[in-house]
């Protein structure tokens, strides 16, 4: 089902579940939860989009060169000195190395707010709740920072790109919240974060239920049909659910989804590199939505059959 929104944003649900409620005269479809995702064309080369390519590049080249000074220098010394750290990566997948990018990311991001994140904060888990948002539990969710490894990533901070990102991504918020009936102001928190898929490279699946409002990808490198962006089932994996639902990407498009559905990247089959920002929207005042008020997830969509 598809429908246009203003400022060119496309609506793509993907319904997962029919109930047929017979009225007197008339059948009603209900849709329950449906995954609401709302695509952008960013910076999509040849369509009418909100930014340039050229945009696009910019950050890919910082994500990739950000990537690998952290491949290089950061990860060696990381897996040199924390032991429990070292011992789950080496037994990981190939979603490794983005995981553990994203982990130094984190740390990267908390160090850059200090203001929001005091110093005692820092070796908790500032941003995020439960285990199972660290993406690997255990060891990982719990060794502290390492004063041997520098948290800090400048460049992206300070880039032009980045910053015109944060922005766009906080006014599409708004849009993509009061289309799913949620309400939670105007300002919020965004943690974003690069992830680079050399051939070979994938992520498992995974969802953050951890207080943000909602989340979403940005591919500004991307060769088309390398990788597959797949949401799984929210009802089960058990027949006759189960489904994979492939969302189509494209460079230079941004989607935004419900935090809790669980989605993963297939790997990359062609030899250049892709390039994601992926981001969760938080409350203003951190991750505290309760799961209770969260629109995505009271979604509905009432429809009258075909006659
Ligand atoms: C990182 O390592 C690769 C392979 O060893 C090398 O080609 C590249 O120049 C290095 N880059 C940096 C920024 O050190
Ligand atoms: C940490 O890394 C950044 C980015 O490479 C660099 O600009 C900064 O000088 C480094 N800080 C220290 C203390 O080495």
């Amino acid at each position: 089902m598809r429908q246009r929104w203003p400022h060119g944003l496309l609506v793509v649900c993907s319904c997962w579940k029919t109930v047929a409620a017979e009225a007197t005269s008339q059948v009603v479809f209900d849709y329950l939860w449906p995954i609401h995702i709302s695509k952008v064309p960013l910076s999509t080369p040849g369509v009418e989009a909100m930014e340039p390519p050229e945009f696009g590049q910019a950050l890919a080249e910082l994500a990739l060169s950000g990537f690998e000074d952290y491949v290089n220098k950061t990860l060696p010394l990381e897996l040199k000195l924390d032991a429990d750290f070292a011992e789950e990566f080496h037994g990981a997948d190939h979603s490794r190395v983005n995981l553990a990018f994203r982990r130094w990311q984190r740390r990267v991001y908390a160090y850059a707010n200090r203001d929001i994140y005091p110093e005692s904060q820092l070796s908790a888990d500032v941003l995020e709740g439960g285990w199972q948002s660290e993406f690997l539990a255990g060891g990982w969710a719990r060794s502290m920072p390492l004063k041997e490894v520098n948290y800090s990533w400048p460049q992206l901070r300070q880039s032009s790109e980045f910053r015109k990102l944060q922005s766009h991504i906080s006014e599409l918020a708004k849009l993509y919240l009061k289309r799913s009936g949620s309400s939670f102001g105007n300002k919020f928190r965004i943690f974003t974060w690069a992830e680079v898929f050399r051939k070979g490279d994938a992520l498992r699946p995974s969802a953050h239920t951890d207080g943000g409002l909602f989340m979403g990808r940005y591919w500004p490198q991307l060769k088309k049909n390398s990788l597959k962006f797949n949401f799984e089932d929210p009802r089960g994996i058990n027949p006759p659910f189960g489904k994979t639902h492939t969302h189509s990407i494209e460079e230079g498009a941004m989607s935004m989804f419900p935090i809790w559905a669980s989605h993963f990247i297939t790997p990359n089959m062609k030899s250049r590199t892709a390039v994601c920002y992926a981001f969760i929207v938080y409350p203003e005042d951190g991750n505290t939505m309760d799961f209770e008020d969260d629109g995505t997830g009271k979604f509905k969509i009432e429809r009258v059959p075909l006659k």
